[in-house]
């Protein structure tokens, strides 16, 4: 088990031969040097709506003089980022040449269950799955991965996810930046480990199953220790934390203040300025940082708090680590940009009618796990069935959620649906929580106001999870349909 970090020290020092691995946090801190690749932007208006993705497996280097095996959409790894305007039908092709079979999920996107690729929407390899929906919610920051019962933590590690940049001209009226690439960036963040022949490394294990899947580094966009070159000025930065397990910690080196104006759901009242910000899988959060002063800056991670101690299993993966240094260039220039004072009206939920309750418990019995073939992760006492529906809500209604998790922090995440946090652990959320939201970290407690503007069937329901893809796979996931 520790010889991929022998593979890490030969790689680090440019030798072939195996080099015992220096514990020092400085060595996972290699010189800032590839470019910070860009997923290919699809504008969907362009395709007249029509899009065609293939799941299909590739070879991919994370970092220099090494090739791994991996896995995109239409890309030896991750995914295109595909512009969708609001209004629009979009009809989407997805061929699976994988070797498994496989699911295309829509996270975030507030469709029809039918039309969504949860685990009940499987299509073998070889086959196309047809789908098309109606883009009908606000300017966001989506994306799309596999979810297929039981493998989708592989299927997403392998690297299968891409991004949904949802339009309607709101950030464009605001004149927030916006030119892709140039000053308004994806970055899907992730952490990976190599095994020493180079190819990806993932562990089954019940620590595993427990902990999730960790990597010894930090990679944005499929690469270890990228450059960004950005104009002078102010630059959006869109963040998707696409990592199985990991949550990060992010600030700059010099802890200059950067202002977070959207989270998964669409933009907030105003941008909220912070010097750190927490985001956990599946979440993301759209940030505007200034640079219009020139220089560098080097985007890092705290340690992950939340990663359970597990004494000798605890090792570097979870650990603080540099991401990406952004570097301004005077040639850069781009259209005029602004940070506005107020971004859009967001009334703040209304809670005060009776609504129906539910209570979901997280359970993640570590000390039970293996025993009587049960794998901890459930929901309520219920580990994961395909063919059970654990709840049925009523269309169009509006309920509180309240979401409690044992002993680990969870980031629970609901389809089909954007709702409001009303209360995280007792109290008022920060500020940056209180917007549109599909995904939320929960340490203890919350209670989610949920609107069910959606139909969800019994041969398509929706899903509600932990998205530590491995406590989703071993069955912290459950169902529910519209009545
Ligand atoms: Cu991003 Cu049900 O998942
Ligand atoms: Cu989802
Ligand atoms: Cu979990």
């Amino acid at each position: 088990m520790y010889s991929r970090r022998w593979f890490l020290a030969a790689a680090l020092a440019g030798s072939t031969g195996p080099l015992l691995f220096s514990r020092s946090a400085s060595a996972r801190n290699i010189p800032f040097q590839r470019t910070l690749p860009l997923p290919q932007l699809i504008d969907a208006r362009k395709e007249g709506n029509k899009l065609k993705l293939v799941a299909r497996r590739g070879r991919h280097s994370f970092f220099d003089n090494v090739y791994t095996s991996t896995a995109g959409y239409s890309s030896e790894v991750l995914g295109p980022a595909v512009r969708v305007h609001k209004g629009d039908e979009i009809a989407v092709a997805v061929e699976n040449s994988l070797a498994r079979s496989t699911t295309v999920h829509w996270h975030g996107l507030i469709i029809p269950s039918h039309a969504d690729g949860g685990p009940h929407n499987a299509f073998a390899p070889g086959e196309t799955w047809q789908t098309k929906f109606k883009i009908d919610q606000p300017e966001c920051t989506a994306w799309f991965h596999p979810h297929p019962h039981g493998d989708t933590a592989r299927q997403v590690y392998s690297g299968l996810s891409g991004l949904l940049l949802i339009e309607d001209g709101t950030g464009e009226g605001l004149k927030l930046p916006r030119t892709y690439g140039i000053d308004d960036i994806p970055i899907v963040l992730q952490d990976r480990s190599f095994a020493d022949d180079g190819s990806l490394y993932y562990e089954d294990a019940p620590f595993v199953t427990m902990m999730g899947m960790r990597g010894d580094v930090v990679v944005a966009n499929g690469v270890w220790a990228p450059v960004v070159k950005i104009p002078l000025g102010l630059v959006r930065l869109r963040i998707l934390n696409g990592s199985n397990a990991r949550n990060y910690n992010l600030a700059f080196d010099d802890r200059r203040v950067f202002h977070v104006v959207a989270s998964d759901g669409g933009y907030l009242p105003r941008p909220v300025p912070m010097k750190t910000l927490l985001i956990a899988p599946g979440e993301r959060f759209e940030l505007v940082v200034d640079f219009s002063k020139g220089g560098s800056a080097i985007l890092e991670t705290g340690a992950d708090e939340f990663a359970p101690m597990m004494g000798m299993m605890r090792d570097r993966a979870s650990d603080a680590a540099r991401i990406l240094k952004l570097e301004t260039a005077p040639e850069l220039t781009v259209s005029d940009s602004t940070l506005p004072d107020v971004l859009i009206p967001l009334k703040s939920p209304d809670s005060t009618t009776s609504l129906r309750r539910r209570t979901f418990v997280l359970n993640d019995h570590m000390m039970g796990m293996g025993m009587m073939g049960n794998s901890g992760m459930a929901i309520n006492g219920r580990s994961f069935a395909m063919n059970r529906i654990d709840s049925t809500v009523s269309l169009g209604s509006t309920e509180i959620w309240q979401v409690d998790s044992q002993m680990l922090a969870h980031p629970f995440h609901v389809h089909g649906v954007q709702f409001r946090t009303l209360s995280l652990n007792g109290r008022k959320p920060p500020e940056h929580l209180q917007g549109r939201k599909d995904t939320i970290l929960i340490a203890r407690t919350a209670e989610i106001l949920v609107t069910f503007t959606q139909p969800a069937t019994r041969e398509h329901p929706f899903m509600y999870h932990c998205h530590i893809l491995e406590h989703e796979d071993a069955g912290m996931m459950g169902q529910y349909i519209t009545a």
